[in-house]
């Protein structure tokens, strides 16, 4: 792809210029975005990039560990991952509202990086792989407000970074990949599906336990698994579990439950402004209603979300 090959040497040209020998510290989620951010940057400064993983407990299953598998081998030492779980669960306990949670894990990850930053030494430049719907959904510009987006817009005060580098800023879902795939970034990263900053701390409805994530990430992993095994994870663009605040009644055996519903949702979609949801056939997805209820405790109702982007957004949160 001629755009992109133009686009990351300009890129590339753009950051050595303006980084110089400072130190750049870069916020890794193992997303498609982060991780093409941090490609893109590694290319230009190389051992200048240090990258931080925030495990903040909000991560799908496995997902820290594979992760780390990965770019350790990529950044070796300038990879450093760090457990912060309990940090953000105890700021979050109780917290019901959706903007109320995105602002705390915003927060905190702001500060996280701040103190890792300071033990690395001094570091100049902060890289985050927002990308241009983000910035448009958080307001820039003329566009409302939707949601606010904790990797979009100034720093605050006691951070003393230099500035922050946003190279995709520009940039489309579609283009990023492109991009990606122009530096050299394997397909299971590339076309990784895209996962919310906050992670499961939106997608656990309500005021966010150690207990719901557990049960998300469990339901979570089986409705990939299926989704993977039918095929269909290039077709659909994003798929997940959501973890409602519902309760309802149910029978097992001959027992009355009474236990949580839980929402699987599935969209198509080019950009991720707009979206549709995804029509996967009906035996899949009671293959996939079967085995969470048989192999998650606490799930007895499964329902699937049948409304697209307009009016609804992609996330429940
Ligand atoms: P919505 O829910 O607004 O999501 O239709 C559009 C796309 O953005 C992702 N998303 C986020 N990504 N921080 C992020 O980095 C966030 O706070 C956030 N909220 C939503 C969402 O997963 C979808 O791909």
């Amino acid at each position: 792809d001629w755009q992109m090959r133009d686009y990351a040497q300009r890129s590339i040209a753009e950051i050595r210029e303006k980084v110089g020998d400072g130190k750049v510290l870069c916020a890794l989620s193992g997303g498609v975005d982060s991780s093409v951010a941090a490609a893109l940057l590694h290319r230009a400064v190389g051992r200048q990039l240090t990258c931080i993983f925030v495990d903040h407990g909000l991560m799908r299953k496995n997902e820290g560990d594979e992760v780390e598998e990965i770019f350790q081998n990529q950044f070796g030492s300038n990879f450093i991952r760090v457990d912060a779980q309990d940090r953000f669960l105890s700021r979050l306990a109780g917290v019901a509202d959706p903007e109320t949670k995105r602002k705390i894990i915003g927060e905190e990850f702001i500060r996280v990086f701040e103190q890792e930053g300071k033990k690395i030494g001094r570091v100049d430049y902060l890289v985050q792989g927002t990308i241009y719907p983000d910035v448009i959904e958080s307001g820039a510009g003329e566009a409302a407000v939707i949601k606010s987006h904790h990797n979009v817009g100034g720093l605050p005060d006691y951070v003393d970074f230099k500035e922050i580098i946003e190279p995709l800023r520009m940039l489309f879902k579609d283009e990023v990949r492109a991009l990606g795939t122009e530096l050299g970034l394997p397909d299971s990263l590339v076309w990784r599906q895209p996962f919310p900053g906050p992670g499961l701390g939106v997608r656990v409805i309500g005021a966010v336990t150690r207990e719901k994530l557990d049960i998300l990430r469990e339901a979570d992993a089986i409705f990939r698994d299926e989704i993977l095994r039918a095929g269909l994870q290039r077709e659909i663009n994003q798929y997940f579990a959501v973890m409602t605040d519902m309760r309802s009644v149910g029978v097992m055996g001959d027992e009355r439950t009474y236990d949580y519903t839980l929402a699987l949702r599935a969209v198509t979609t080019t950009d991720f402004m707009t979206a549709q949801w995804a029509r996967i056939p009906y035996d899949i997805l009671e293959r996939v209603s079967n085995r969470i209820v048989n192999e998650v405790k606490h799930v007895n109702r499964i329902v699937y979300d049948i409304t697209s982007k307009p009016p609804a957004t992609i996330e429940w949160e």
